[in-house]
């Protein structure tokens, strides 16, 4: 159910509306034939107060902290190894995910969490959805030319979306890879990493297929960004296809189109 939840979720799909109409004015105006109303439930006792949750805003800071002393992309990764912050480290997940590809590489592509070949190998994008990434990379001519990691890098459990709040701590991590590659472009892939990285509320299907400004946290980076379908939702459906090989082809485009002289 819960995957099934999460296709729809990937489609942009974020109301549902039955068949037909349903006139809830003329059910309230039904004449009483029905049985009695039931007793009032005697009244509850005031739920306690849910345990506070993580501290997000010191788990950010210290997440910001530990990330501006990487002076490089080695040293974040074992930063995001060292952190202890996100608590998806605790939720089972084998290792730290982190990246794989070009350190220098022109285009940054987001995903939004490893899954569970990635929480074995180590590395980002590497299982089914991963393969058809890389074939899609290849065909666009971006081999080399990529760097690929995610929006959190730990496996969430049952490959479940990470939290926004998830996110919002591994996010200084993120922005300091994209502060160490320096790529020209990004792309982010899938839903949950346009809304993430863009702090936009749209669904994938309306964000994709257009240039959106990156801006970083402190605002002294910005980039041209380009959300597109996720490859794991290309494998559902296939048809889909070709709106995200049209997002590749324009990404390639930017990449290639020669720099106006000043
Ligand atoms: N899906 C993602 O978003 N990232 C991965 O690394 C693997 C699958």
């Amino acid at each position: 159910m819960e995957s099934f939840l999460a296709f729809w979720a990937d489609a942009g799909v974020d109301l549902c509306f039955e068949d037909e109409p349903v006139d809830r004015l003329a059910e309230q105006l039904r004449p009483l034939r029905q049985a009695p109303a039931p007793p009032p439930a005697p009244e509850q006792p005031m739920r306690a107060a849910a345990p506070a949750g993580p501290d997000i805003a010191s788990a950010i800071a210290e997440a910001r902290q530990a990330a501006a002393q990487a002076m490089d992309l080695t040293a974040l990764e074992a930063a995001i190894a060292a952190f202890e912050g996100c608590g998806l480290k605790r939720e089972g997940a084998r290792q730290a995910v982190f990246s794989r590809g070009a350190a220098d590489a022109p285009v940054m592509i987001i995903g939004e969490a490893p899954g569970a070949e990635e929480d074995i190998q180590g590395e980002p994008f590497v299982g089914r959805a991963g393969k058809l990434l890389d074939r899609m990379i290849a065909a666009a001519g971006l081999q080399g030319r990529v760097f690929i990691t995610n929006t959190v890098f730990w496996r969430p459990p049952g490959n479940r979306t990470p939290t926004p709040q998830e996110q919002m701590i591994c996010a200084p991590f993120l922005e300091r890879a994209i502060a160490l590659v320096q790529p020209k472009l990004l792309l982010l892939s899938g839903g949950a990493a346009a809304k993430a990285v863009l702090q936009r509320q749209e669904g994938i299907l309306s964000l994709r297929g257009r240039w959106i400004d990156w801006r970083s946290a402190d605002e002294s980076l910005s980039l041209p960004a380009m959300p597109t379908l996720h490859p794991a939702f290309l494998l559902r459906q296939p048809a889909a296809k070709k709106k995200a090989w049209a997002d590749f082809l324009m990404l390639v485009e930017r990449l290639d189109r020669p720099e106006r002289p000043a």
